[in-house]
């Protein structure tokens, strides 16, 4: 740690008018594991669409690696490092995991090149390592499609993995999975995290707690808090604003 990869600041994003996002900064250090939480509405989305270029700030900058990304297009800011899991998992359902694994690590390759040239050692050896720290490496002749919600979420983010990111952004990526999966998911993004900053979109307080390393509080637009999750779970303000209702929604579930 020590080694800051991605820095907001003061980022502001209105939506005709409506302040969605409002003065936020922070910064995230190289193998961090992030948890941007709070209540519906509070701005965590449209920051992770700030970071990946999709939404376009009214004021405020974004540092990547040291310079400033704002004025990049959204293609560009993928190619200089930073990926992005969306909930919808965006793996091929016909073809196997390793196909999806070979086009995700030559993307610019035609279909037809990526999946019929010749692999280099390389390849082969980054996506089968990749495929065994996903669990997916018994799986990987069967077409995606097959596999369970869990799986695709681990295959897509293996796919994000084999093209060498230093920052992936993942909104919810636990939504729909069932506790053992969740606690898979967690470990798998412990272990990505070492070799990639990670931020976290997340509802799962039990899933926050066990993998977070550090969390932003956000609502209405702004910071409430930042820090370590044992500190932030015991600010009064988070607990009125997010985890009081959160606890009464795990007790109902439970
Ligand atoms: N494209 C848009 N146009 C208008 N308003 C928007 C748009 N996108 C988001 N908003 C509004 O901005 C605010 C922040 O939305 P955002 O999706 O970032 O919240 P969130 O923290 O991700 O919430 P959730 O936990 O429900 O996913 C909300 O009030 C939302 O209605
Ligand atoms: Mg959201």
């Amino acid at each position: 740690m020590g080694n800051t990869i991605l820095t907001l600041e003061n980022i502001s994003v209105t939506f005709d008018g409506f302040k969605a996002v409002q003065n936020v900064s922070t910064h995230i250090e190289q193998g961090e594991l992030r948890f941007f939480i709070g209540p519906n509405g509070a701005g965590k989305t449209t920051l992770l669409d700030v970071i990946c270029g999709k939404i376009k700030p009214v004021s405020g900058d974004v540092i990547f690696k040291g310079k400033n990304i704002l004025k990049k297009k959204e293609h560009e800011i993928v190619n200089i490092g930073i990926g992005r899991k969306f909930q919808v998992p965006s793996v091929f359902t016909s073809l196997t995991i390793y196909e999806n694994m070979q086009l995700a690590y030559a993307p610019k390759k035609t279909l037809v090149n990526s999946l019929f040239s010749r692999q280099d050692k390389q390849e082969k050896e980054k996506i089968e390592k990749i495929l065994v720290k996903t669990s997916l490496a018994d799986h990987k002749d069967e077409v995606a499609g097959a596999l369970s919600h869990g799986q695709k979420q681990w295959l897509e983010i293996a796919m994000l993995l084999v093209t060498g990111h230093n920052l992936l952004l993942m909104d919810e990526p636990v939504a729909g999975m069932g506790r053992a999966e969740t606690d898979k998911t967690g470990e798998l993004l412990k272990e990505v995290a070492k070799t990639c900053s990670v931020i976290v979109v997340e509802h799962d307080m039990e899933f926050v707690r066990s993998f977070a390393n550090s969390v932003t509080v956000l609502h209405e637009g702004k910071v409430l808090c930042e820090g370590p999750m044992e500190q932030v779970q015991n600010d009064p303000r988070v607990i009125e604003v997010y985890l009081g209702r959160g606890r009464e929604t795990d007790a109902q579930n439970q």
